[in-house]
This record gives C-alpha cells, sequence and structure tokens, in this order.
C-alpha cells in the first residue's frame, strides 16, 4: 500500500490546517491524541481523517455541502494527500490503483449501525457514476446502478431505536469496469434478510419502508384495487412498534422515488402489479386473526381480508383457510387433517407472511442484477462494495441480532487479517525486525460461533434437527455444557453473583469485540429452522401471481431434502464472500457514530435522566411510559466515540501502520529529495542511493533508533525526524536559491560559505578514506569496465559486435533512465522531448508519440462536462478578441461564472416583470448616461429574447436581441461597451455605454444568447455613439498612467486605461 507512504510530504505541507489529516502523523499514538484530533476537525466539520489510506469518518447527521460535483472535479485524479481527506479521495485512488494494476479491489466499510455505511456506499458509487468516463452504456448502467439504491431500501431498510433508516440486509456490489476504466455493470450479492421484522417490531421501531409508502403514497385507484386502506395504523403488521408516522421519514416522497425507480431498473409494468400485489396480501395476511371453535381450534373470524390474499395471489380461498387453520398428515395411504391452535395457527400466518416477503426480497434482487450484469465475457475487472447491517445491540437481542453481530465479527476478522498481513509483510520484504503490536484477535469470538461440531450455529442445528422434545431452552443447556467455560460466552447459571443479576434464565451473553450482548433464546430454533408446510409451500406454487409462482415453485423441488438451517446458511454465505474478498486488494472506511440521538451536533442538551449500564459505553433512557430510548450527549459523544476507536481496532491499526515507523521511502526519492542537506551527496551522489542515503542520515545526525535501513526503502520512526528534516529542506532550498540569484552579501555569508566547504572537504576527506577499501578491491574490476566502455565508445557507429555491444546497451538505458526523470508534464509542452542517442532515436520517437497520445487521453479524460462547457464559451471568446483587445490574454485563464448575481440579489418586481422569460445571466454595470455621462450603478439582465438594464425595481431600458444591431469595444485594456441599438424615433433610447468589470464573460454570454458573433467590432481611437435618433456623440478610448473615465471638453466620453505590461 504504497499509496498511503506516498505522500506523507503533502501531508506534512498541510499539518498547518485543522487538527492532523492523517493519524499516522500524530506526534504521540495515544488514545488522548487520537480522540483530541478527532474531535478538532469533527467540531469545523471535516468528518473524515485519513489513518494511512484507511478513511475514518464520523457521521454528522447534517447535510455537509462537500459531495457536489464540483468536489468530485476536484478529486478526479488528484494524489490521495494533496487534498483534505474525504471519501471521494479514497473511491479515487482505488480507481486508479485499479487502472494500474488492471487487478480487483474491495471497500469494506464497517461500523456499529447508523454511523453511516450505507450514505458513504452510495457516495462511492455516485462517484464512480460521475466520474468514469462517459458511454452510451455507461449513462444506461449509471442510472440502473443508481436507482438500485431506493428500490433496495424501500424493501430491506426499516426504522429502528439506532438509525431511521437502518439496513436489514446485508449488500455486496461489484461495480465491473473494461480496461479502459468505463463502468459496464454491477452485481449484487444479498444477505440474509431480517424477515421477523414483517410480522413483528418492537417498540419505537418501524416495518420496511415499502409498506408506509405504498399506504401513505399509493395513488387512491391502486390502493383500491389491492383493497387497502390509506391509514397505516388500520394494519397489525404496521402498528407494534407505534411509530407508524414518523415526521423525519417522508414516506409520500420515497414512494414516488421508488416508483420511477423501478421503471429504471425495468422491472415491467405487470411484475410491479405482481410487487405491489405481494406487498399489500402481507398486510391483510397480518389482519387475518383467529377465533376458538367449539374444541378450541383456530378458526377464521375474518373473511374480507382472507378474500383479498386469495385474489390478489390468485390462489383458492378455501384452500388458503384450509391451510391456515390445518394441517394436511399423512398417515399410511390416507391424509388425516390436524387442526391447529390459535398460536400454531398464528405462526402458520406468520410464517407465510415472512416467507412471502423475503422471497419476494430475493426475486428483486434478481431482476436488478439482470438489469445491470454486462452479459459480454470480455475481461472485467471489479471494485466491491460492501456494505452491510451494522453491529447493534437492543434491549431484547433476538436471533436476528446474533446473526448481525456474528457477521461483524467475520468482517473485524477479516479486516485484522489484511490489515496486519500486508504491514507484516512489507517488513519482511525490506528485512525489518519489528515488534509485533499487541491487539485483541476476535478469532476466539468466530470461532465460539461457527466451528464445526463444537460452534454455537453447530449446536443450534443439532437441536432444530434432533427429533425429540428440543425446546428453545434445552438449546440453551447444550450450550451451557459445551460453552461453560470459555471466556466470551456467560448464561444465569454460568455467571458469578454480580453478573447473574443482570441475566434472565432464558439468556446467554456473547462477549464480543465490540462489546457485550445478552441474547434472549426465544424463537432461536423455530428461526433457525425456519418452516413452511408443504401444503402452503404447495398452494403458493399455483398463485397467479408470477412473482409468488416463481418464487415457490421451483426452489422446493425437492422438498424431502431437508433444507438447510438459516444460521449454516448464513455462515457459508459469509464463508463465500470471504474468499471472494480476499482474492481482492483491500481498502476501508470506518464509520462512527458521534452520538446516539442521530442529532447534528450544535450543542444542545435534552433535559432527560440517564443510566449507563454495563461497561459497553451504550447509555439508556427511560422516557416516560413510552420505553426505552438512546439519549443525545451533545456535538460528539466523546465516551460514545471512543468506544467505538476501540473495539474498531483504530488504536492498533494506527500503531501497527507505524509499527513503530511512521514514514518510509524509496533510497532513489529520498536522496534525490534531500541531497542538498550534505556536502557529500550534493550536488551529485555517484554511488549506490542506499550508501548516499546511510551517509546523508548520519550526516543530519539521525541516531540509531530513530531509522532503520530496509533492502529498498528507509524506515523513519517518528514524525518529528522527518519533520525536522523536511524543515531543514526548506531553509536550504531557500539558501540555495539566494545562491543561484548570485549574491553572496555580507562577511557572514561568506564565512558560513567557507564552513561549508571546509566541511565538504573533510567529509569528503572521511568519506575517500572509507572507501578506499572498498575501491581498492574493485579497481581490477572498474579497469576492465572502463576498457570494455572506451573500446565501445571508439566503435560506437558500427554495427553491433562484442567490442560494442554492452556500451549500446548501456546508452540506451542511460537514455530511458534519463527520459524517464524528463517526460514533459503537459500536453502543451513539445519542446522538452531528451534528444536520442543515434541507436535509440527509432525508439525514442515512437515512444514520444505514445506518450503524447497517453497524455492526450488522459487530458480528455479529465474533461468533466462543466470544463467542456467552459471551453466552449472560451472558443466563441477567442473567435472574437483574440489579437484584437489588449486584456483578451489576461482572460484566458478566468473561468466565467453561470452569473455574477444571484436570483435573490435581483428586485423581485423586476423578476415579476419579466416572468415569462428566463433570466439566464446578470452582471452589474456602471452605465454612463447619454447626457452627461454620468455614471450610474446598474444590473444587467440577460434571458433568452433581451437585454434589461435594470435599477433596483425598475427596468431603465430593454433591449430587444433584434433590435441590437452592434456591439463595440476598444481594442485597449478598458472595460467598457457600447451596445448600438436601431434607434427609429426621438422618443426611443438611444445607445447604451457601460462598463462592466467582466467584460469578455458578458460579452460571450450575450454573444451567445443574442447570436450575434458577427455584431461585434473592436475599435481602434474613437467609437461614434447614437444618443437619440439623428443625434451623435463619441466615447473616445486612449491610454495614460492610470484608467480613468471622464467627460472631455469636446463633449466626448474619455476613457483612459493602463497600457499592457510587457510579458
Ligand atoms: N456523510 C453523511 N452526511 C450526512 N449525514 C449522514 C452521513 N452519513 C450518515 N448520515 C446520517 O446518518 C444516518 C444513518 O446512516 P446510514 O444509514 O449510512 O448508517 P449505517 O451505518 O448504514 O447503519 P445500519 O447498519 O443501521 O444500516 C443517515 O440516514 C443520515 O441521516
Ligand atoms: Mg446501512
Amino acid at each position: 500500500m504504497e499509496m498511503g507512504l506516498l505522500n506523507t510530504e503533502g501531508a506534512l505541507v498541510a499539518r498547518d490546517k485543522v487538527g492532523i489529516q492523517d493519524f499516522v502523523l500524530l506526534d504521540e499514538t495515544t488514545e488522548t491524541a487520537f480522540m483530541e484530533n478527532l474531535k478538532k476537525r469533527f467540531d469545523k466539520d471535516l468528518i473524515y481523517t485519513y489513518i494511512g489510506a484507511l478513511v475514518v469518518s464520523v457521521n454528522p447527521y447534517k447535510d455537509l455541502d462537500i459531495y457536489n460535483s464540483n468536489q468530485m472535479d476536484l478529486y478526479m485524479g488528484v494524489n490521495f494527500f494533496e487534498l483534505p481527506p474525504h471519501i471521494f479521495a479514497l473511491a479515487d485512488t482505488v480507481y486508479h490503483a485499479m487502472m494500474l494494476e488492471l487487478n480487483n479491489h474491495f471497500i469494506l466499510i464497517s461500523g456499529e449501525s447508523g454511523a453511516g455505511k450505507t450514505e458513504a456506499s452510495k457516495k462511492i458509487l455516485q462517484y464512480y457514476a460521475v466520474c468514469s468516463p462517459e458511454t452510451d452504456l455507461l449513462t444506461s448502467v449509471r442510472d440502473k446502478m443508481l436507482m438500485s439504491n431506493p428500490v433496495l431500501e424501500a424493501f430491506g431498510n426499516a426504522k429502528t431505536l439506532k438509525n431511521d433508516n437502518s439496513s436489514r440486509f446485508g449488500k455486496y456490489m461489484d461495480i465491473q469496469f473494461n480496461s479502459e476504466g468505463e463502468a459496464l455493470g454491477g452485481h449484487i450479492l444479498n444477505y440474509l434478510l431480517e424477515k421477523s421484522r414483517v410480522v413483528h417490531q418492537n417498540h419505537g421501531e418501524r416495518n420496511f419502508h415499502i409498506f408506509y409508502q405504498l399506504v401513505e403514497g399509493g395513488e387512491e385507484d391502486l390502493l383500491h384495487q389491492l383493497g387497502l386502506e390509506r391509514d397505516c395504523l388500520y394494519y397489525n403488521y404496521l402498528t407494534q412498534g407505534e411509530c407508524a408516522i414518523m415526521s423525519s421519514i417522508n414516506d409520500k416522497n420515497d414512494w414516488k422515488t421508488v416508483k420511477n425507480a423501478l421503471k429504471v431498473i425495468e422491472v415491467s409494468e405487470s411484475d410491479r402489479t405482481d410487487l405491489f400485489g405481494v406487498v399489500a396480501s402481507v398486510l391483510h395476511l397480518g389482519n387475518v386473526e383467529f377465533d376458538p371453535d367449539s374444541r378450541g381450534n383456530a378458526s377464521l373470524n375474518n373473511n374480507t381480508e382472507l378474500r383479498w390474499v386469495s385474489t390478489l395471489l390468485g390462489v383458492n380461498a378455501q384452500t388458503l383457510q384450509e391451510g391456515l387453520t390445518y394441517r394436511k398428515i399423512r398417515a399410511q395411504q390416507d391424509q388425516v387433517l390436524s387442526p391447529f391452535t390459535i398460536d400454531h395457527a398464528i405462526y402458520v400466518r406468520d410464517a407465510l407472511a415472512k416467507a412471502m416477503y423475503g422471497r419476494t426480497f430475493t426475486w428483486l434482487v434478481r431482476q436488478i442484477n439482470e438489469s445491470m450484469e454486462n452479459k459480454d465475457d470480455t475481461m472485467k475487472m471489479v471494485i466491491g462494495l460492501l456494505d452491510i447491517y451494522g453491529f447493534e445491540v437492543f434491549y431484547v437481542n433476538s436471533f436476528e441480532q446474533f446473526c448481525i453481530n456474528y457477521c461483524n465479527e467475520k468482517l473485524q476478522q477479516l479486516f485484522i487479517q489484511l490489515t496486519l498481513k500486508s504491514e507484516q509483510e512489507e517488513y519482511e520484504a525490506e528485512g525489518i525486525e519489528w515488534e509485533a503490536v499487541q491487539f485483541f484477535n476476535n478469532k476466539i469470538i468466530c470461532d465460539l460461533v461457527e466451528e464445526r461440531h463444537r460452534g454455537i450455529i453447530s449446536i443450534l442445528d443439532e437441536e432444530c434437527l434432533r427429533p425429540g422434545d428440543a425446546t428453545d431452552l434445552t438449546f440453551l443447556e447444550r450450550l451451557e455444557e459445551k460453552m461453560g467455560d470459555h471466556p466470551h460466552f456467560v448464561t444465569h447459571r454460568l455467571a458469578d453473583i454480580t453478573t447473574r443479576k443482570t441475566l434472565d434464565r432464558g439468556d446467554f451473553r456473547l462477549l464480543h469485540y465490540a462489546g457485550e450482548v445478552t441474547y434472549c433464546v426465544v424463537g432461536f430454533l423455530d428461526k433457525n429452522n425456519d418452516l413452511l408446510y408443504k401444503n402452503i409451500k404447495d398452494l403458493m406454487g399455483q398463485s397467479k401471481n408470477s412473482i409468488v409462482r416463481e418464487v415457490f415453485g421451483n426452489a422446493d423441488a425437492d422438498s424431502r431434502r431437508r433444507p438447510e438451517t438459516v444460521a449454516t446458511q448464513f455462515k457459508s454465505s459469509l464463508l463465500k464472500l470471504t474468499e471472494s474478498l480476499l482474492a481482492k486488494d483491500a481498502w476501508y472506511v470506518r464509520c462512527l457514530k458521534s452520538n446516539e440521538s442521530k442529532k447534528p451536533g450544535n450543542g444542545e442538551t435534552h433535559p432527560v435522566h440517564w443510566v449507563l449500564l454495563g461497561s459497553t459505553g451504550f447509555h439508556w433512557v427511560l422516557l416516560g411510559s413510552t420505553g426505552f430510548c438512546w439519549v443525545l450527549l451533545g456535538v460528539m459523544d466523546e465516551a460514545l466515540v471512543r468506544h467505538q476507536v476501540k473495539y474498531l481496532g483504530l488504536m492498533e491499526h494506527l500503531r501497527v501502520r507505524r509499527a513503530g515507523f511512521a514514514y518510509r521511502r524509496r533510497y532513489e526519492v529520498f536522496l534525490q529529495r534531500y541531497k542538498a542537506l550534505c556536502p557529500a551527496t550534493w550536488p551529485h551522489w555517484l554511488g549506490l542511493p542506499m550508501d548516499g542515503v546511510q551517509v546523508l542520515v548520519q550526516h543530519l545526525g539521525y541516531m540509531p533508533y530513530e531509522y532503520k535501513m530496509g533492502r529498498t526503502k528507509i524506515f523513519i520512526r517518528h514524525p518529528k525526524t522527518l519533520y525536522a528534516t523536511e524543515d531543514a529542506f526548506e531553509r536550504c532550498k531557500h539558501e540555495l536559491a539566494t545562491k543561484l540569484q548570485g549574491k553572496y552579501r555580507g562577511y557572514k555569508a561568506k564565512g558560513e560559505l567557507k564552513k561549508r566547504k571546509e566541511n565538504a572537504f573533510q567529509m569528503d576527506v572521511a568519506w575517500k578514506a572509507a572507501q578506499a577499501r572498498k575501491e581498492e578491491e574493485r579497481r581490477d574490476w572498474a579497469v576492465k569496465v572502463i576498457k570494455k566502455f572506451i573500446n565501445g565508445f571508439i566503435n560506437r557507429g558500427d554495427a553491433r559486435s562484442a567490442d560494442n555491444s554492452e556500451y549500446l546497451a548501456f546508452v540506451r538505458q542511460s537514455y530511458l533512465n534519463r527520459l524517464k526523470l524528463k517526460l514533459p508534464k503537459t500536453v502543451l509542452d513539445k519542446t522538452t522531448w531528451l534528444t536520442a542517442p543515434s541507436v535509440c532515436q527509432e525508439a525514442s520517437e515512437m515512444l514520444r508519440k505514445i506518450y503524447y497520445r497517453l497524455m492526450v487521453r488522459k487530458y480528455v479524460r479529465g474533461i468533466s462536462q462543466q470544463k467542456r462547457g467552459q471551453l466552449q464559451m472560451k472558443v466563441v471568446t477567442s473567435a472574437i478578441f483574440k489579437g484584437k483587445k489588449d486584456s483578451y490574454p489576461q482572460s484566458i485563464t478566468r473561468s466565467f461564472l453561470d452569473t455574477r448575481i444571484g436570483e435573490a440579489d435581483i428586485n423581485p418586481k423586476v423578476l415579476q416583470m419579466i416572468r415569462n422569460e428566463r433570466v439566464k445571466y446578470s452582471v452589474p454595470v456602471v452605465k454612463y448616461d447619454r447626457k452627461g455621462f454620468k455614471p450610474r450603478p446598474r444590473q444587467i439582465l440577460l434571458t433568452t429574447s433581451a437585454a434589461y438594464l435594470v435599477e433596483e425595481a425598475k427596468i431603465k431600458q430593454r433591449v430587444l436581441y433584434t433590435s441590437l444591431k452592434g456591439i463595440s469595444v476598444s481594442n485597449l485594456t478598458d472595460d467598457i461597451v457600447v451596445l448600438h441599438i436601431t434607434c427609429e424615433d426621438a422618443k426611443q433610447k438611444g445607445d447604451l455605454v457601460f462598463q462592466c468589470d467582466h467584460l469578455f464573460e458578458f460579452l460571450t454570454k450575450l454573444s451567445m444568447l443574442a447570436n450575434k458573433q458577427n455584431a461585434f467590432q473592436v475599435v481602434k481611437g474613437s467609437i461614434t455613439i447614437e444618443i437619440q435618433s439623428g443625434k451623435q456623440g463619441a466615447v473616445d478610448f486612449t491610454t495614460g498612467p492610470e484608467p480613468l473615465v471622464y467627460k472631455d471638453k469636446n463633449g466626448h466620453l474619455m476613457v483612459v486605461s493602463t497600457r499592457v505590461r510587457a510579458r
């Protein structure tokens, strides 16, 4: 990960900004220093900070204006450390690494629920959508990729206590690129949706967004067709959390977005109808209730809702009713119907709702993949984005939290393996001894959960599969038997007296890497089995709703084989994911949650009481009778953030990253930068770069413990050592510049020079002595080489032979090496190409062409839409003024803005008067009266058909483009414009004379809007103006020592401008 190191110098330059942009450069690696820096930056809305190439992001809970297209342009193709830390910088670096190495990458985004993972992944996706080269294919793929988000979020996200838009499924998305770097398509893998939410929500939480969006936003016709009421409170499945309507969520608007997005991702109209049919049937199903019959068995009391389900799904109502109240048991040849108790019927109803929704979700992901997948089989590279549900702890934690938190353990494990591994490999490769940094390896917890035959998942599966009366509590007993002495596992029975008080009998507690979580075993077996009776499955397989038929039809063809349990499926899918990720290069975003109240930091305090529970750093508060809720702890809740910093292992990462060595650099590069600091290496070092660096650092007084010499790089332990060197370098640069001016001022300077020379001489002597022995040994060898060299030189013009071949190879190599260092920096530089010796003239010419083509390609690729617009305007400006007006050359580098006066600064009355025309551009000007030439400040507004001269709320003059017969300016450097207007009678106002600071911008816009390229005149000396019909005046132009505009004795307006500075 050279990138992370490459630009420490860039970071050095920036070290005076707010805090430090890269934690690696902190002087101390203490948690206090870390937190201080994080907070200092966060308080200034700087939410991103690096640890090397890793991005730490703190959720601001407010929209920051740092993701617009200007920012994207800014970060495009710029070196990682040159600009302030940003998620775009990471996205860009990954893209360029992929293009350079032509291999696959992934970005692991982690952090607890609500920390900002999904937002980060969306920002990255947007960056790629906007910044990869533009093609027709890309435009369509880009829309689909971007639009897959609202759809998946509607169906897979929900409001939880932690996050109003919490991802309740795991998502891994590959963005595919071809070797030109064009985005060709994408592919999504989804992981375990939290299906239980469909039928049950905890207090303060909601079901998946789509239900509320449909009920709140769905059109009257649609609701009527689906048999739905426009009232969330009417549906049992939507009201358990008692917060169906949330002010922070706009279901109505979101509905429109989702409906539109479904079209973009090519879900056909009939599929959309079926999709909403499924969503509505789930709602109806939730309202199906059961009453006891005479024998206490379940019987249906509300046939309306059931009939709606049967209509929407196109299944037989009678069979559906049977399926919800009886079970068919095969007894030898006969089928016996076994009636359900009420609880059992509810269980079966909920199981159907969950299965229908869960399978439809998977269908939707498949649909998205089909629409955005690139089907040709050319070589592709991918950048993967992993955004999975974050670690979470609730008041009651169940099977779902168990799976989610296990997944986070796995990702933490992956992070540990990859970061420690790559760092260690570099030290090994460089032969550097290093002391291992102590860190908590969470493998022990992963094993506790997933180990074959012994882990929690295996024991859960055994209980699910074993015949007999297995229950959630027997599962807990099994766990206690097998895990009894595990340091990360505890239950009520196993705990000591103090801990026991915090545990119920049906609980087990895991000591996760991120904190303790107490799981309630109730429901574990059912949720893991995820059973659906065969008669219901068969019925759904015959549904007239094509989605339902598809998702229930094929999957269960072999229904005799028991399907894998949910936990085991999840475990295998995570294993597959890990394998696929390990084959790619990893990059990281670590998201931190700033406070628990989802509020932007503004220093508010809330009048609530709070208590601290346990040692996990999570704060709970009891709010009257409404239940539990997180508490606001001000701008940045330091305890909360510190806790995350700790468990995410950021401090360890930082320490490992420095592993004692904050900075490393290839010898050549280090020497090249700092050689001027030592007389022995300045101006040229002729030996090996490594030896040169050794001499240099000894001269600089580096102590042995401050640095290590690797095989190809020098490693420097503390940033301050490098700062000192860098400061010395700054000073030295200055001195050298002074010398180059050839002004050795004063005796002292001379004295210093002398001292330097003496030092250099002494150094030289010492160095020669040290080298003498070595040289002795090398002399024989050198004589041979030199002879060969001379021989080669003499015969250099001959055909290739034994005499000259090595010499010629040397010439070629040396030329290429020099060429590498002296390549032209810009496309426009056509002169610096290094002249080639005769042996490689042909190659040089080819290289030159290739290199220019490459630069042109890079340049063109780097031109954004916006820049293109600018260039088009500049072409117009150039056609009119180039070589004609003296101030034109200075204007070239200045960007044209969209307007110089915002709409808010134009008087509303004026806007009202010209409301039928759109204002395209406005600019302040100083207008000169036709009589007397008095200057008056005015605004000029350009619309598509006219230019308006405006004073406050009054339109002083309207110049229709059709009556604009000419535009004159002088050839000098002044900013005076004359608009010549067709003037038919004496009442009409005459030509308009004014001064405009943005002359070229204004005239270019005017020329384009009014299509007047041919009406321009650049005049020398004087412009005649028509004051009113028949009456004439003039504006005279001349140069002088300073710019002036005044009425001359001859009654003309005299404009004096300065000459252009000689260039
Ligand atoms: N960069 C950001 N700028 C502004 N607001 C943000 C940013 N990142 C996150 N937020 C806010 O925080 C909320 C939660 O973020 P997000 O949904 O990305 O969390 P998450 O880490 O994906 O959580 P979960 O694990 O529950 O899915 C967002 O809805 C948004 O309001
Ligand atoms: Mg999320």
